[in-house]
C-alpha cells in the first residue's frame, strides 16, 4: 500500500526505507505568474522579507524567468542597481537599499557550471558565507556547496506568458519566511 505522508520535515530529511512518499509541505507556495510584471512583483514581496545571511536557490529551464524575479528581489531590498545576467563573472554584487544596511546582494548564474570542480574559486562560498542575500540561478549545480537551510524557488512554463513559481522553504527561518510571503503575496 502506497502511504502518503504529509508532514513539515525538513527538505534533507531522509524517509525511511520502504515507504513511498509524497511530502506536502503546508508551507510551500505555488504562485501562478500571468506575466513578467507579476513575476517581478512576486519577486519584490520577496525582497522585502530577505535578511542578510538568506539565501535562494533557483531553478528552472532556460527562460523560465529566474533572473526577471531576481530583479524583483533586488528592488524589494530597496536597490536601484541594474540586475543582469552575470557573464563571465559568474556573480554580480548589488548593494541593498539605505533602509537595508546597504548590505551586498549577490547574484550568481551557474548555468556555465560544467563540472563540480569549476564552483571552486568563482566566489561562490564568500558569497554564501557574507554578510548579505545570496541568489543562486541553476543552484543545482552547486547542490554539494548550498546550506541546508536556504529557500527553494522552482520556476516552470505553463504557457509562454504564465509561470508557475514554487517557494519550497528548507528550515524553520524559510518556512516562517513563506508563510509571511502567503499574506503579502497578493496584497
Ligand atoms: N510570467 C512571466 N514571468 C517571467 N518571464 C516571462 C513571463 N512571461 C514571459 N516571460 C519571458 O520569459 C523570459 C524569462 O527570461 P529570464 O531571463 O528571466 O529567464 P531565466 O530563467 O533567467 O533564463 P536563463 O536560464 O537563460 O537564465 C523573458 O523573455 C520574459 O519576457
Ligand atoms: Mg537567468
Amino acid at each position: 500500500m502506497a502511504v502518503v505522508v504529509r508532514t513539515t520535515v525538513p527538505c534533507a530529511t531522509i524517509m525511511p526505507m520502504r515507504v513511498r512518499s509524497v511530502v506536502h509541505s503546508p508551507h510551500v507556495l505555488d504562485f501562478v505568474s500571468h506575466s513578467v510584471a507579476q513575476t517581478i512583483r512576486i519577486g519584490q514581496r520577496l525582497g522585502e522579507l530577505l535578511q542578510h545571511g538568506d539565501v535562494v536557490a533557483l531553478r528552472g529551464d532556460l527562460g523560465a524567468g529566474k533572473t526577471h524575479l531576481i530583479k524583483g528581489i533586488v528592488q524589494g531590498l530597496g536597490s536601484t542597481d541594474v540586475v543582469n545576467s552575470p557573464s563571465f563573472v559568474l556573480i554580480n554584487q548589488y548593494r541593498a537599499g539605505a533602509q537595508r544596511g546597504g548590505m551586498p546582494i549577490y547574484h550568481a548564474d551557474l548555468y556555465r557550471i560544467e563540472r563540480p570542480a569549476e564552483l571552486y574559486g568563482v566566489g561562490l562560498e564568500e558569497a554564501l558565507d557574507g554578510d548579505g542575500v545570496c541568489l543562486i540561478e541553476w543552484a543545482e549545480r552547486a547542490e554539494a556547496l548550498l546550506p541546508d537551510d536556504r529557500l527553494d524557488v522552482h520556476l516552470s512554463h505553463l504557457s509562454e506568458t504564465k509561470r508557475v513559481v514554487r517557494f519550497t522553504p528548507c528550515g524553520r527561518r524559510y518556512e516562517a519566511l513563506v508563510d509571511t510571503l502567503k499574506k503579502t503575496a497578493f496584497t
